[in-house]
């Protein structure tokens, strides 16, 4: 763990809300850890370390809840998180080609990120818009009844 690392000031403050407003310590964690995330795009062993010191949890339970839960990262990932659905109404709406024609596309395999750290491609499960499948989600927007032609449109807004 690295001596250097510090949080910031606004960090710790929102983490001691969240620590405030949430009595099961379960999702104190993943809020704490996600007002981290959202300034530094991951979150690092430091950060870990850090936040449990706050939180007053023992590190290897907070290990194990930032692993197991797939909105947190624990490595650098892309500025901008295509997610794509992969669930069974998407799966039959040729989610499988969306995947290979991205995979294609961006030159880069499910999980990983682009060398430039644009994108970073990752599976979902059901959005909860089987109606318009397929469907993908780049950050916090999601889109629907995608085609080849609007993913190429889509990959060009986002830089
Ligand atoms: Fe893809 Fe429901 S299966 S949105």
């Amino acid at each position: 763990v690295n001596d250097t690392f510090e949080l910031s000031y606004e960090e710790i403050k929102e983490i001691l809300e969240v620590k405030r407003s949430y009595e099961n310590s379960r999702a104190s964690s993943i809020e704490a850890l996600k007002i981290v995330q959202k300034k530094r795009g991951w979150i690092s062993r430091s950060s870990i370390n850090a936040i449990s010191k706050i939180l007053r949890i023992s590190e290897s339970d907070l290990e194990e809840i930032a692993t197991f839960y797939s909105q947190i990262f624990r490595k650098p990932v892309g500025r901008n998180i295509i997610r794509y659905c992969d669930s069974v109404v998407c799966y039959m709406h040729g989610c499988e080609d969306i995947k290979f024609f991205l995979e294609k596309r961006l030159n880069i395999f499910i999980g990983e990120t682009t060398k430039d750290f644009r994108f970073t491609l990752l599976p979902t499960c059901c959005l909860g818009a089987c109606d318009k499948a397929p469907v993908i989600m780049i950050n916090d927007h999601t889109y629907f009844c995608l085609t080849l032609k609007l993913i190429v449109e889509l990959l060009e807004s986002y830089k």
